[in-house]
């Protein structure tokens, strides 16, 4: 039997048109562009309105993915939407992206894994792919944090952007293309470390319990910067370990966008040249899920990635979770 490739037939993202630049928020908070900049990297940041949401944003990178694709949405068998800033804790994000783009003949359903969502999400359609039990997936990555972030809290205001990626993933027999080689890791024990309390079933909103927990993100930044710096060399040298290749075989490097100080220490332990890296913090902040796929769409929007080269992807988040992925384009 011939193997089955999991292969990147269509991407697409969804941005919404609101900039918040660094001297926008130091009029909300005390804070400036160079600090702001110095520290991670980040100028600027998109911004949803009250009525753009995760699915929103979701729907339409999804359907440019689609597009970009040439596969009609019903003829889709999966939707996996990776988000931890859903529309509502039920129904699932992607089953209102799955009825907004007619995914008439789709299975439907939400992964969370934070900021390594997209990785996650992208190994499970794979693997379903591989096996051969779905043949085109559609894979979301979308968080909007700006509704949950603390906007009187300047350490972690100032980090975060929405934004939206999608990729369809085509099951192909004829190719050595697609997505190669995936690690997921956790650690729960860092679980206190960058979190949202209330909501949950722990702390529901409308409860009384939910006392003086946050509904805004929480997170120990100095502990995430030092996480952060491990878990993305960690993923990487046991991925290219796993696959039997070295650094030097990446032709792109698009690492999750979190500070451009975390991206360029990753970056020095692989000993990767900048032009291999893809940055593009600066314009996005930390979008979480769609972070990954938005650094991959403007890859290849760019000229920068292109059929047949190895790009390899690396996460990491509340969980925590980390994670990277190997794809020949
Ligand atoms: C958040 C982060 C940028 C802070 O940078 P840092 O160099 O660690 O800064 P510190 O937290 O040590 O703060 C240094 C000082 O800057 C101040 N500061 C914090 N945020 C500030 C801001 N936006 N503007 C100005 N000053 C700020 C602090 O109050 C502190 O002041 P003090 O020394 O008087 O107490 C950094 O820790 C980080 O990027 N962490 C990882 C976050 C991340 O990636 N999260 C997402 C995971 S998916």
């Amino acid at each position: 039997m011939k193997t089955i490739h999991a292969v990147v037939e269509g991407i697409g993202h969804g941005i919404p048109s609101k900039v918040l630049t660094n001297d926008d928020l130091s009029k909300i908070v005390d804070t400036n562009d160079e600090w702001i900049a110095q520290r991670t990297g980040i100028r600027e940041r998109r911004i949803c309105t009250e009525d753009e949401t995760a699915s929103t944003l979701g729907v339409i990178a999804a359907r440019e993915a689609l597009d970009h694709a040439g596969i009609a949405p019903d003829d889709l068998d999966m939707v996996i939407c990776a988000t931890v800033s859903g529309d509502m804790p039920f129904p699932s994000t992607s089953c209102l992206i799955q009825d907004a783009i007619g995914a008439s003949k789709a299975g439907a359903f939400d992964l969370g894994a934070a900021c390594a969502g997209f990785i996650y999400a992208t190994a499970t359609a794979s693997a379903m792919i591989e096996a051969g039990q779905v043949r085109n997936v559609l894979v979301v990555g979308v968080d909007v944090l700006s509704k949950f972030v603390d906007w009187t809290d300047r350490s972690t205001c100032v980090l975060f952007g929405d934004g939206a990626g999608a990729i369809v993933l085509h099951g192909r027999t004829d190719t050595d293309r697609g997505v190669l080689k995936t690690v997921m890791l956790s650690d729960g024990g860092g679980a206190e470390h960058i979190k949202l309390e209330v909501g949950g079933s722990k702390y529901p909103m409308c409860s009384p319990r939910h006392g003086d927990h946050s509904h805004h993100i929480f997170m120990a930044g100095r502990e995430v910067y030092r996480f952060a710096v491990t878990a993305m060399g960690d993923a990487c040298c046991r991925l290219l370990d796993q696959a039997g290749i070295t650094a030097e075989d990446i032709d792109l490097f698009v690492p999750h966008q979190a500070n451009l100080r975390i991206i360029e220490s990753a970056a020095k332990r692989l000993e990767l040249p900048p032009e291999k890296v893809f940055v593009n913090v600066d314009r996005f902040g930390n979008t979480s899920a769609g972070s990954i796929p938005l650094g991959l769409y403007e890859a290849e929007r760019d000229g920068r990635l292109k059929p047949g080269m190895v790009v390899m992807t690396v996460g990491f988040g509340a969980g925590l979770v980390w994670g990277a992925n190997l794809i020949r384009w």
